[in-house]
């Protein structure tokens, strides 16, 4: 199943998840330093202090892209790297992404860069973080700064990763960094990492960007019966459209702002023109993709939700069917292709499958192979997936699979194994698993295998 030539293929990591070296060279501490140090907030008392020790094995890692064939690679900056209180550039933080991004071109992969993928200065949040309105400013600022550095090479840029879960799992339930919990301020915060990602945008325009997006996540409703549609439509609303709608210029749905009126935790934060500056128009939409979500109606629409969404009523959510990932997602790679379908025509704006992976529990064999079969079919199920919305008519324009490394993963320490690439986090060393061979194989071909045709992690495995 052949993929449109020039579809771009490429793996993604963010900052904090792997480089460590979170004291090294003037970086000042982020939100996460913070967090992972609060007894209980992270599996296992970890944190992103070493990591994959990225920082130091930049090169291994971007040879390792070159020895997969990666034509693409997604990283993040991190913000506290760049401007240690938040406002200053620290030139050797910079000068970081500046050998990184050299040894990228030099192996002729195209590096595509999100902004900020959840390491907020702890300087910043200190004056009160994404809840306080001059974050924007802040972020724009420190936007203008990597691109007047990098903008010269790097040609893809994206603003922010996720805002639902920086705002809502940061500030909403607390499962998150900095750990805070009150669903009035989740929405406050979400509002001004909109804000924060247009006055970014408008920043990096007039710098003369001319490939701009964000990387929203998506987790499509499912419903069993059509009798709950409401669910459907509630869900929707404060998972997806709260942040696709804004950005696409139709500002927020109605549907939701009446379902959030009894919090009064958005309106007040709204200010004329926001929404303006929210819709500075952008060339793509990084499109994460893991796992639909269940849902049910309740009788009462009234009713708090069992789902800690800030404000979310009359509904809840349904446990995940089988087969799950070891994060308990439910894998439905049916849900990727009708987002991807409907995204299409609901944005009018080329997309780019910028997150989508799995966890299992991988075992190094003695021969010293990761024979991960259950990712080889994750990801072949996941193409096909996308392939067919191809087919269906969709613009999507790449695939970047989460991710190139197993990594830090946030909350849940370094238990969730994400990788094309097992790391040794005691030793450091890294092998490519089945999975991450099998994927190499895609992208040289430019052509997943069909169904019911051998899915083989190709030769090199064998190596
Ligand atoms: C996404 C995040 C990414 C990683 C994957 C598993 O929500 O963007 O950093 O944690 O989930």
């Amino acid at each position: 199943m052949a993929f449109p030539s020039g579809f771009l293929w490429g793996a993604a990591t963010a900052a904090y998840q792997i480089e460590g070296a979170t004291a090294e060279d003037g970086r000042g501490p982020s939100i996460w330093d913070v967090f992972a140090a609060v007894p209980g907030a992270v599996e296992g008392g970890a944190s992103g202090a070493t990591a994959c020790d990225h920082y130091r094995r930049y090169r291994e890692d971007v040879d390792l892209l070159s020895t997969l064939g990666m034509p693409t690679y997604r990283f993040s900056t991190a913000w506290p790297r760049i401007m240690p209180d938040g406002r200053t550039p620290n030139p050797a933080g910079l000068a970081f992404y500046d050998r990184l991004v050299d040894a990228l071109l030099d192996r002729d992969i195209t590096p595509v860069l999100t902004l900020y993928h959840w390491d907020l200065p702890q300087a910043l949040q200190e004056r009160g973080g994404w809840v306080e309105r001059d974050i924007a400013l802040w972020f724009a600022e420190y936007a203008g700064t990597v691109h007047t550095r990098l903008g010269d090479r790097v040609k893809h840029w994206t603003t922010l990763n996720e805002p639902f879960c920086s705002a809502f799992l940061g500030y909403g339930n607390g499962v998150h960094a900095p750990g805070v919990k009150n669903p009035r301020t989740a929405l406050r915060a979400a509002h001004h990492h909109l804000l924060a990602h247009g006055q970014a945008a408008q920043a990096l325009r007039a710098g003369g960007a001319t490939s701009l997006s964000i990387a929203l996540n998506f987790s499509p409703a499912l419903a069993d019966d059509p009798a709950d549609h409401d669910a459907v439509r509630r869900f929707d609303a404060v998972h997806n459209r709260f942040f696709l709608d804004p950005v696409l210029g139709r500002g927020y749905p109605a549907d939701l702002r009446a379902d959030l009126a009894h919090l009064d935790g958005l309106e007040p934060a709204i200010r004329d023109g926001d929404l303006d500056v929210i819709a500075e128009p952008l060339d793509w939409i990084g499109v994460n993709y893991y796992a639909p979500t269940r849902v049910v109606s309740l009788a009462d629409p009234t009713e708090p939700s069992n789902c800690p969404l800030p404000g979310l009523r009359g509904m809840s959510v349904l446990p995940p069917r089988a087969p799950l990932t070891v994060t308990g997602w439910e894998q439905h790679p049916a849900s990727l292709t009708d987002l991807l379908v409907h995204l299409s025509e609901y944005t009018r704006t080329p997309l780019v499958v910028a997150e989508n992976g799995a966890a299992f529990p991988d075992v190094v064999d003695e021969g010293g192979r990761v024979r991960d079969d259950d990712r080889v079919r994750y990801f072949a199920e996941h193409l096909r997936a996308v392939h067919a919305a191809i087919e269906a008519g969709a613009d999507v324009r790449g695939y970047l699979a989460w991710s190139l490394l197993d990594n830090f993963e946030w909350a849940w320490g370094y238990g969730p194994r994400f990788g094309l690439v097992h790391v040794d986090f005691a030793c450091q060393r890294r092998i490519v698993k089945d999975s991450g061979w099998f994927f190499a194989e895609v992208a040289a071909r430019n052509a997943v295998p069909a169904e019911g045709h051998p899915v083989t992690p190709g030769r090199r495995a064998d190596r």
